[in-house]
């Protein structure tokens, strides 16, 4: 069978021509201006190091954390600059201390190497992981506001919100759930790693303490872009994961916080000072810019999801109030069992090596069964659902 059309503005990506890319979520994709960005700030680097990083590089990053903080409707001055989301998790758990018996809730759709973290730091402190268990299927935003909020101890101060979660695609209600736990003094560390791009984040109003996210997702830019933003009224006892110059700099008008997290030793931070560029060039791509991509993603996602229900006869695990650009769906047929989260099951290598698509495919245990998970960027096109859904039958022996 012929591969399946892309939509035409795949034409701004160079994604590889024989791969039905299903699979944004996982690791987002660059579209080729935006390599060229890149590169353009590797050769600037390269071509006089000592005065990019001793002249330019803070007034670099300060302008992709003014670009950032406009999208996200926050202050600039809260924003640190990192590598990945996990960085972002980790930073925060191994910079908090916390009293033996301290609880830290945590969902069980959380991502596994954020909740590695958790149980690294809990274990180092004698603090209690608390894991609640939120329904999947679920019906309501609701159901997932009780599960979480019935976790809630006198002794809880941490929890773990996802903004969409990792392996079922939940577009969880994380604003209420900010307002909730922040209210009874639970510290939230939102993982966004889903976030910026795929949901509107206006990180002032939310209030949540700490939040990280992934550019190198939904906002397209290179790998290695993260933000991670500390309220203010914390950043005192956020230090980064690397102790460097910054802990002794001068103060002059700064903070101890900016000082520390903008220099954490040398590095390659040319996909950092990529996002300003990217944020302004995918806006171009669409009319409407940034909320007409988050939304046209969604309803492409939506419609993807719908064709694989009918063709292979199953129920939609949750409403569309709970879809951002991500959905996740149990396969009708078994196999996979016991296959841990993170190895993709044998399904997956079938449809990457038999039928040249990209998508990922795993075994869940909550309720146990194979998973599958449906991404949509601007560069897909809805006979890509169509042709997944034909190899699937196939697979599955659904013919
Ligand atoms: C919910 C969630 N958190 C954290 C991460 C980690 O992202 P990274 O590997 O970029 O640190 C992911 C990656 O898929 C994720 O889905």
């Amino acid at each position: 069978m012929a591969l399946p059309q892309r939509n035409p503005l795949a034409k701004h990506w160079n994604l590889d021509s024989n791969c039905v890319f299903l699979n944004h979520g996982s690791f987002g994709a660059t579209s080729t201006a935006i390599r060229g960005e890149q590169r353009r700030w590797q050769d600037l680097l390269e071509d006089e190091p000592v005065r990019f990083y001793e002249d330019l590089a803070m007034e670099f990053m300060e302008d992709a954390r003014k670009a950032l903080a406009l999208m996200l409707k926050c202050d600039a001055e809260d924003l640190a600059l990192l590598e990945n989301a996990t960085t972002g998790v980790n930073t925060i758990l191994r910079s908090l201390e916390f009293n033996e018996g301290d609880e830290i809730l945590v969902p069980d759709h959380a991502y596994q190497a954020c909740r590695n973290a958790i149980d690294y730091v809990s274990k180092r402190w004698g603090a209690k992981v608390v894991t609640v268990n939120i329904p999947f299927p679920i019906e309501s935003s609701d159901q997932a506001i009780d599960a979480i909020m019935s976790g809630v101890s006198e002794r809880t101060v941490l929890a773990m919100i996802d903004t969409v979660t990792s392996p079922t695609g939940l577009r969880m209600p994380f604003e209420a759930l900010v307002g909730l736990l922040e209210g009874r003094n639970v510290s939230v560390l939102l993982d966004a790693a889903h976030g910026i791009g795929m949901v509107p984040l206006n990180l002032d109003q939310l209030g949540a303490s700490y939040t990280t996210s992934n550019c190198h997702k939904w906002l397209c830019a290179p790998k290695g872009s993260a933000f991670l933003h500390v309220r203010k009224d914390h950043q005192v006892n956020i230090h980064p994961l690397t102790i460097s110059h910054g802990m002794s700099f001068p103060l002059g008008d700064s903070t101890r916080f900016r000082h520390e997290f903008d220099w954490t030793g040398t590095r390659d931070i040319s996909a950092l000072c990529s996002i300003p560029a990217t944020i302004d060039y995918m806006a171009t791509l669409v009319d409407g810019g940034w909320p007409a991509i988050m939304q046209r993603n969604h309803d492409l996602v939506m419609e993807g999801r719908r064709i694989l229900c009918e063709r292979l006869g199953i129920e939609a695990p949750c409403p569309e109030s709970m879809i951002a650009c991500i959905a996740t769906l149990r396969l009708p047929a078994g196999g996979g069992a016991g296959i841990p989260l993170h190895e993709p099951d044998p399904l997956h290598k079938v449809l990457q090596d038999k039928h040249n698509i990209q998508v990922p495919v795993w075994s869940w245990p909550s309720p146990e069964g194979r998973y599958i998970r449906i991404s949509a960027q601007i560069y897909n096109h809805v006979d890509e659902y169509h042709y997944l859904a034909e190899a699937l039958a196939e697979e599955l022996g659904l013919n």
